[in-house]
């Protein structure tokens, strides 16, 4: 364990402010362990932060290791780590705003990690925590979405949109889903039921009488949104919190801002639906530590169909 190499920012700037730098490798304490990492996802707001444009990430906060959530094995266990860990356990995390993911060598909160999925690899598992968070909060914690109601998800081909609509589905909801052209197949084989290509149809005159609105797009596509929900329905974004007045001018409801928080028991949750072949991972591309830029470049385009994944030398 001589080295550990993270994608540490150390200003704010574009691609060439993903530096690999060797760092030291953290000791392990308490409820922690140490994880090896095989897989770190690439998320909206990795590069949101490395351009200076996520408020919580200030230049004071500067160097910092990039990345919320990822899959590996236990490499070692804090004194107070729960007895079921043992060394060599596969496990998936989304981490506390405190540590940086995309590194080698990852210290992880005992409350924070789950088994991960037995059924799909390290590289698939490395994509879901944040996305699948994201996704399963936006929908249960804020949108309150039961069984036998309407759900639209706007985005449904993207990183929280393609879990977001299998979530749905699962739960026994009725999903639309908008999506691109290309991607108007996939959402649909993904489970929804109706899939409105977000280009040349307008979702207003498809989608009606929603319960929820899932907003991963933004701007005018959530305000165009109110007009869907029935009386007492309500728009969770991802992104700028929907507008309490617009929403009483609908007699609809607002999701207050939110931010996706680690849980271990709901990660767990998700991976139970994944081995029982409810959920399906999409990795779009995968690219190696050493190609982090091309990683960020990719994952940024904004038209990526599921995940970008990062891998590490122990992803094998
Ligand atoms: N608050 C939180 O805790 C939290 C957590 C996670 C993510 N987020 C935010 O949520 C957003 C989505 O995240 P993500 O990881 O899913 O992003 P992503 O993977 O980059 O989403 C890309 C997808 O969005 C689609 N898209 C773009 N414009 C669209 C439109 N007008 N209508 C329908 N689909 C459209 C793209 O389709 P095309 O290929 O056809 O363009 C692509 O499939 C990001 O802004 C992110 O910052 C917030």
């Amino acid at each position: 364990m001589a080295t550990n190499k993270a994608v540490r920012l150390s200003w704010f700037g574009g691609l060439e402010a993903l530096q690999i730098d060797p760092v030291a490798i953290p000791q392990v304490q308490d409820d922690e362990v140490l994880v090896r990492v095989a897989a770190a996802s690439i998320n909206p707001v990795d590069y949101k932060t490395r351009d200076g444009k996520f408020p919580p990430v200030t230049e004071d906060k500067l160097p910092l290791i990039l990345g919320r959530d990822l899959a590996g094995t236990i490499e070692a266990l804090g004194t107070r780590a729960h007895s079921m860990l043992s060394k060599g356990d596969p496990i998936f995390a989304h981490i506390g705003f405190d540590r940086g993911a995309q590194s080698e060598f990852v210290i992880v909160k005992a409350v924070e990690l789950v088994a991960a999925p037995t059924s799909i690899d390290l590289v698939h598992a490395g994509a879901v925590p944040l996305a699948g968070m994201t996704a399963w909060q936006g929908l249960f914690d804020h949108g309150g979405l039961v069984e036998g109601q309407r759900v639209l998800i706007h985005g449904g081909a993207g990183g929280v949109g393609h879990l977001a609509i299998q979530f749905a589905k699962a739960k026994g909801a009725t999903v639309f889903a908008t999506a691109g052209v290309a991607d108007l197949d996939f959402v649909r084989d993904l489970g929804a039921d109706t899939a409105i290509d977000y280009k040349n149809e307008r979702f207003e005159e498809v989608a009606t009488q929603i319960d929820v609105v899932f907003d991963l797009v933004g701007g005018a596509v959530q305000d165009r949104s109110w007009s869907v929900l029935r009386e007492g329905g309500i728009q969770v974004s991802t992104l700028a919190p929907p507008d309490p007045d617009r929403a009483a001018e609908h007699k609809v409801r607002a999701a207050p801002h939110w931010m996706a928080e680690p849980n271990a028991a709901q990660l767990g949750e998700i991976a139970a639906l994944i081995d029982a072949g409810k959920v399906k991972v999409v990795v779009s591309d995968t690219f190696a530590l050493d190609r982090v830029r091309d990683a960020y470049e990719r994952a940024e385009s904004g038209h990526v169909r599921g995940k970008v994944v990062l891998t590490f030398e122990a992803a094998g």
